[in-house]
């Protein structure tokens, strides 16, 4: 596995360009099985992720290609409605193809979806929306399979009411009522700006959809869905790393091609931390200047437009460098402490419980040698060691290309000595595990 090497206590400074959305283009990808013709997506981020839904979409008769951040893909050839675990294990976002598939075939059979490990992650909301359209399930040896019981194979409009806001589930019951029978309504819907983006999406196919961006959704199924052209909305997720990292390290960074209307919570938690920040909405651009250590802070994640739970261990790392001591409640995912648990290493007083992390900040952190345990707790980790006084290193950072395209690019052309070593490639940081 590879791992990131960090040479900590460089102020950041400068700006970058923010790739396309993660959270944004898989369900797109998703969607594109829903059209006639050749869709292509525009500002596709060049992660990992995207390369797995591409090659489970070419696994199920899709022609697909990759190039530079465009997407190409033909669903004219769908031949097949089963992802096996090798592709459903590596990514939990495979699931989403259970709502098109039905409604392009009938029936989908999907190996338990995997992905980044944070809490118990189940789908049963996926599936009572699925039910509710009219697909028959079963669960046998870690398979679902579901077949719409109508004799058309057509599943047909109805309403549902989800008991969360899930993203998922909003996506998946969205990718199915397109183009089901008659009218669906879809109650306490996410509100996430990437559904809304899907929305969009769908309704530039074709699909009828009022109330985009909203809780409720009002879809009218349609027979057919055309391909088309869309691209994609900058990643707010990444955005608000960038910034996050400039209050971990200090200094003065802008990101741009990102709005700031979608990180709005985010935006508000870093000022109150004592960041000066300035946003474009119409330029799309945030900057960021900090040149204290960051206040302590008070925040609890939900569903948009509060605090999003991809946010919440990457601002743990600028309140690990706070003067004092920070309140985080973690309200979508039971246990993504996993990060907070190896950012003791670098020296912060961190105690868990329950659903909440406290954290004694410290200037500087101590230089560790940690590992990555997913995604965002990846990055975050990352983050920390920009404010320690040393060289750290992040093990298992293969996580973290899984939503960003090079975080370590990114990261040194704002000024960071930050570099991917491969396995076999020890250095200085070796031995040095803190406690
Ligand atoms: C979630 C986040 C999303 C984030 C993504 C990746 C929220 C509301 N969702 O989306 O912003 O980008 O992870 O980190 O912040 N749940 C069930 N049964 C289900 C589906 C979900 O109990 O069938 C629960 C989950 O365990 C979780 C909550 O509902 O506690 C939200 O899950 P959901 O929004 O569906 O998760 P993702 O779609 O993965």
């Amino acid at each position: 596995m590879s791992a990131i090497q960090v040479q900590g206590l460089l102020p950041l400074n400068g700006r970058i360009q923010i790739q396309g959305s993660k959270n944004g283009v898989l369900p797109l990808m998703a969607a594109a099985l829903l059209g006639r013709g050749v869709t292509v997506l525009r500002r596709v981020p060049r992660i990992s992720d995207v390369r797995i839904m591409a090659d489970i979409l070419r696994y199920l008769g899709c022609r697909v290609s990759l190039e530079k951040d465009c997407v190409t893909i033909d669903a004219s050839a769908l031949c097949r409605n089963q992802i096996p675990r090798t592709y459903a294990g590596k990514m939990r976002s495979s699931c989403l193809l259970l709502g098109p598939l039905l409604a392009r075939l009938g029936e989908a059979v999907i190996a338990y979806p995997g992905g980044c490990v944070i809490g118990k992650r189940p789908i049963d909301f996926h599936i009572h929306a699925l039910e509710r359209l009219g697909a028959g399930f079963k669960e046998q040896n870690g398979w679902i399979t579901a077949k719409a019981a109508a004799k058309s194979g057509r599943l047909f409009g109805t309403w549902i009411v989800f008991p969360y806001p899930s993203v998922g589930a909003t996506e998946n019951a969205l990718l199915a009522s397109v183009l089901a029978e008659g009218t669906t309504i879809l109650l306490n819907c996410a509100m996430e700006p990437e559904i809304e983006e899907l929305c969009r999406f769908l309704i530039k196919m074709g699909a009828r959809i009022r109330g985009a961006g909203g809780p409720e959704l009002v879809i009218e199924g349609k027979e057919q869905l055309e391909a088309c052209e869309f691209d994609l909305r900058g990643d707010r997720i990444c955005g608000g790393t960038y910034l996050a990292a400039a209050m971990t390290a200090g200094g003065d960074v802008t990101v741009s091609g990102v709005r700031p209307g979608d990180l709005r919570e985010p935006l508000k938690a870093m000022r109150r931390m004592g960041a000066r920040i300035q946003a474009d909405e119409e330029k799309q651009e945030i900057r960021l200047v900090m040149e204290k250590r960051p206040e302590p802070v008070r925040l609890e994640t939900g569903p948009y437009p509060m605090f999003p739970t991809d946010l919440q261990s990457i601002l743990l790392a600028a309140a690990c460098t706070a003067n004092g001591k920070s309140r985080i409640r973690e309200a979508v995912f039971e246990a993504r402490f996993e990060a907070a648990k190896e950012m003791r290493q670098f020296g912060a007083g961190i105690m868990i419980e329950k659903d909440t992390v406290f954290a004694e900040g410290r200037y500087p952190l101590r230089p560790a040698v940690v590992k990555a345990p997913d995604l965002r707790g990846g990055a975050a980790l990352v983050l920390a060691a920009l404010a320690a006084e040393g060289e750290s290193r992040i093990a298992d950072s293969g996580y973290i290309k899984r939503g960003y395209e090079d975080i370590c690019r990114d990261l040194r052309m704002l000024g960071a000595d930050v570099r991917e070593i491969g396995p076999g490639d020890e250095t200085a940081a070796e031995g040095k595990r803190y406690r």
